[in-house]
């Protein structure tokens, strides 16, 4: 395990050389070829303003993890604790996003050849964006639980979104990098709401 800080912020990654032998899982998607990764809490690692306690940023409740920051904090996120640098990958995920957050990075893929990020995903006024400006899904995706799907294929540089099972979205990657899954709440550098939250359950990671 490696243990990084950088002072704004505090998270641990799970090498992929620590997880059970993939060949012994079972319970591939016959659809897609892909299995799903065991989880444990081990793999879940809170990254969270430095000098707030945890509890007035983060529940976690009937399986919802629940985070909120105001646009004066310092980052903070759910690290999906668990590196890979080859290979596809899938990242699974429901969201609800409360009316009223904007300007909101909600999930990542952190790691990158060049810059800090493979992809990210923000909510602007109800609208999904790549970034900020390219958009996603312009559904009005507040107020209500939606399934978000990234597949990374990292041997073919390219990344896909899906949204509740249709694809929405798909661009290349920004080269290899020390990769891992985030989802949480981060605010975008301009246009941010003073208050965002982001709710997540059932997070689940597949490999082919
Ligand atoms: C994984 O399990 C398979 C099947 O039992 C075995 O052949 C293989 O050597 C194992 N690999 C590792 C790295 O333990
Ligand atoms: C958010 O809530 C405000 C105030 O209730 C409402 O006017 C607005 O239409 C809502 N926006 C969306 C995208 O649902
Ligand atoms: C990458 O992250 C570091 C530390 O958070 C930050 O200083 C830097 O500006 C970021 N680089 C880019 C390209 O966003
Ligand atoms: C931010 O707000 C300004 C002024 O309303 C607008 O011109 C700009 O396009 C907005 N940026 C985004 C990313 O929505």
């Amino acid at each position: 395990m490696m243990n990084l800080s950088n002072g704004y912020s505090l998270y641990l990654i799970v090498l992929v050389s620590s997880l059970p032998n993939l060949s012994l899982l079972s319970g591939a998607d016959p659809t897609d070829g892909f299995t799903e990764i065991p989880l444990t809490e081990a793999n879940f690692l809170l990254q969270k303003p430095y000098d707030i306690p945890l509890e007035e940023r983060y529940s976690y409740e009937n399986g919802v993890h629940k985070m909120w920051v105001y646009a004066d904090d310092k980052p903070h996120a759910l690290v999906q604790g668990l590196d890979y640098c080859s290979g596809a990958w899938k990242f699974e995920g429901n969201v609800f996003v409360p009316n009223g957050t904007s300007g909101a990075t909600i999930v990542q893929i952190h790691g990158a050849a060049h810059g800090n990020t493979t992809m990210l995903l923000r909510i602007y006024n109800g609208e999904m964006r790549y970034y900020t400006y390219e958009l996603v899904d312009a559904t009005n995706l507040y107020d209500k639980w939606c399934r978000v799907n990234l597949i990374h294929n990292v041997d073919g540089g390219l990344v896909t979104v899906f949204i509740d099972g249709v694809q929405k979205f798909e661009t290349h990657d920004h080269g290899p990098g020390d990769l891992y899954f985030k989802c949480g709440v981060y605010g975008a550098p301009s246009n941010i709401s003073y208050y965002m939250e982001s709710r997540w359950k059932d997070i689940k990671i597949y490999k082919k």
